[in-house]
């Protein structure tokens, strides 16, 4: 394998259990892993814990237990969560590791070394829970302009980066590319940014202990970013296994929520370059979901927990619902009423039973076995031109992290089949001995197979049990999408015969 693909989640603060927000992000990435293997890329998936820095100190004082203890003991509750969504991440990273603070030591090492850092004094308004100064002009009424807090005014001494040498590299490269960051609009908020001019980034502390040393100095601990960002460096071997980083890096895609844009498209890129390494080749930023109309958050009690929908609901319901519900890159909105629509309407309804009725039509009409048809007729020349075409569309949306677009196309395919299914009518050309029957129940079944490709990205346990119901003989782990989606008929198919229901209704 020569094509390579690496795929990145932010890492997730250890303080907080893990929820909805989160799911979304590792679910995306997780989704685009599958489907770069099913186009025979070598793919690595990393995603991983956010362990240092301020909030941890504090959440482990509270608890009464030292940030590394807090850290061990939180860690599980993401590993744990990936592996109950189905989470296929090749990697795992802690930032307590030995291995990444020693990568981020030497990063900082190098840009004070060519004077991309230098030691000054800060004193501006700062907000503790962004982890952000702010001018006096930047405030909202007094108030941090992001979440709307009251700043403190603080005043320390700190090691700087030289952002503003590297403005000059990022506008050039936001030029060059112009889905560096995406979706658009994301990429316009970034190149105003940057276009606005760049300040020192402050990239040390002195309130706190938790974290990295600066090695030059070492009651300065090292910004929680400078640290954290550096993971995507630290998961495919830098500094230890130059072969596997040259593998992967650069990396093809951070995926990340709005939240922290500005960190992964504005401030990273400008430490790799100052480290003399390539910036990755794009972010992608997704929106955030509100709980039932309402910001998700702890003092209003509507924190999602994602375990109790998958046991609600499913997990791959769960998963289907994150991206065919929302158009990845917008705000969404989730309510348990709006999961069970998509649960009855899209999967019992459309995709479900049509897919039950086939399997249970091709056992009875035809015991079990689909076989090339030897003429044409109908809309079988509609349906197998409708299916490719949207097929390459799926294709075309999938490269672009437009899920709900590739999702939309999928449901064209189904809705095209059901209507298929009702003017083809296969149960009258059954009782009328007609042998358009083969090719009707055919065109079917070679749809469905692909169809249950195209959703095993989003679906995969699913999937898998379509696949094994429609006689396929291997699992999508050993499929490659494009000889997956064509017509044919394999040799080695076993009796086509029955499927329990796959998406039962949900009595909401
Ligand atoms: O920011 N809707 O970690 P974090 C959608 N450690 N996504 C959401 C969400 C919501 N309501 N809430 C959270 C950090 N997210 C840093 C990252 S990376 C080098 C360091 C998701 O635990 C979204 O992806 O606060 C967001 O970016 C991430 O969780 C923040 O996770
Ligand atoms: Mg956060």
């Amino acid at each position: 394998m020569n094509k390579t693909y690496y795929i990145t989640t932010p890492i997730y603060y250890i303080n907080d259990v893990p929820h909805i927000g989160h799911a979304y992000t590792t679910i995306a990435a997780d989704i685009m892993s599958r489907y770069k293997r099913l186009c025979g890329y070598d793919v690595f998936f990393l995603t991983g814990t956010d362990e240092h820095g301020q909030k941890v100190e504090k959440a482990a004082e509270q608890h009464g237990v030292s940030p590394k203890e807090l850290a061990d003991r939180m860690v599980h509750r993401f590993t744990d969560l990936w592996q109950a969504l189905n989470i296929s991440n090749t990697g795992f990273i802690r930032t307590t590791e030995e291995r990444h603070k020693k990568v981020v030591r030497h990063m900082f090492e190098k840009a004070y070394e060519n004077g991309d850092i230098y030691l000054g004094e800060y004193e501006d308004w700062y907000c503790v829970p962004c982890e952000s100064y702010f001018t006096d002009l930047q405030l909202k009424d007094g108030l941090c302009p992001d979440c709307l807090r009251k700043p403190e005014k603080l005043k320390e001494e700190s090691f700087f980066f030289r952002m503003s040498k590297y403005t000059d590299r990022l506008m050039r490269l936001l030029e060059e590319k112009k889905d560096f960051v995406m979706p658009e609009i994301r990429y316009n908020e970034v190149a105003s940014f940057v276009k606005g001019g760049l300040r020192d980034l402050s990239v040390s502390r002195t309130s706190f202990s938790w974290g990295i040393p600066v090695p030059v100095q070492k009651k300065h601990i090292i910004y929680v970013w400078f640290d954290a960002l550096t993971n995507y460096i630290t998961g495919v071997g830098f500094l230890e296994d130059q072969d596997k980083f040259n593998r992967y890096w650069p990396c093809d895609a951070h995926l990340i929520g709005k939240d922290i844009l500005r960190f992964h498209a504005v401030y990273w890129p400008s430490f790799l370059m100052s480290l003399g390494v390539e910036p990755p080749k794009h972010v992608f930023a997704h929106g955030w979901w509100t709980i039932e109309g309402q910001k998700m958050s702890k003092s209003l009690g509507n924190v999602v927990d994602p375990y109790e929908i998958v046991k609600a609901y499913g997990v791959d319901e769960f998963r289907f619902f994150l991206f065919r519900e929302v158009p990845f890159g917008s705000d969404g909105d989730f309510s348990r009423h709006a999961i069970i629509h998509r649960i009855n309407g899209d999967l019992a309804n459309d995709f479900g039973n049509l897919t039950s009725r086939s399997v249970t039509m091709i056992g009875k009409f035809l015991q079990g076995k689909i076989e090339r048809p030897e003429k044409k007729g109908g809309t079988d020349e509609y349906v197998e031109e409708s299916v490719r075409k949207l097929v390459d569309d799926y294709q075309r949306e999938m490269e672009v992290f437009a899920y709900h677009k590739a999702l939309h196309n999928v449901f064209e395919i189904i809705s095209i089949l059901n209507k298929y299914i009702d003017s083809e009518a296969p149960w009258k050309l059954s009782k009328e001995g007609d042998v358009r029957i083969k090719t009707v129940l055919y065109n079917i079944w070679n749809s469905l197979r692909i169809v249950s490709m195209l959703l095993y990205p989003f679906m995969p346990q699913k999937s898998e049990v379509i696949r094994k119901a429609l006689g396929m003989g291997t699992s999508f782990q050993e499929v490659l999408f494009d000889n997956e989606k064509q017509f044919y008929h394999p040799d080695d198919i076993s009796r086509i015969d029955k499927i329990a229901p796959i998406f039962p209704r949900i009595e909401g």
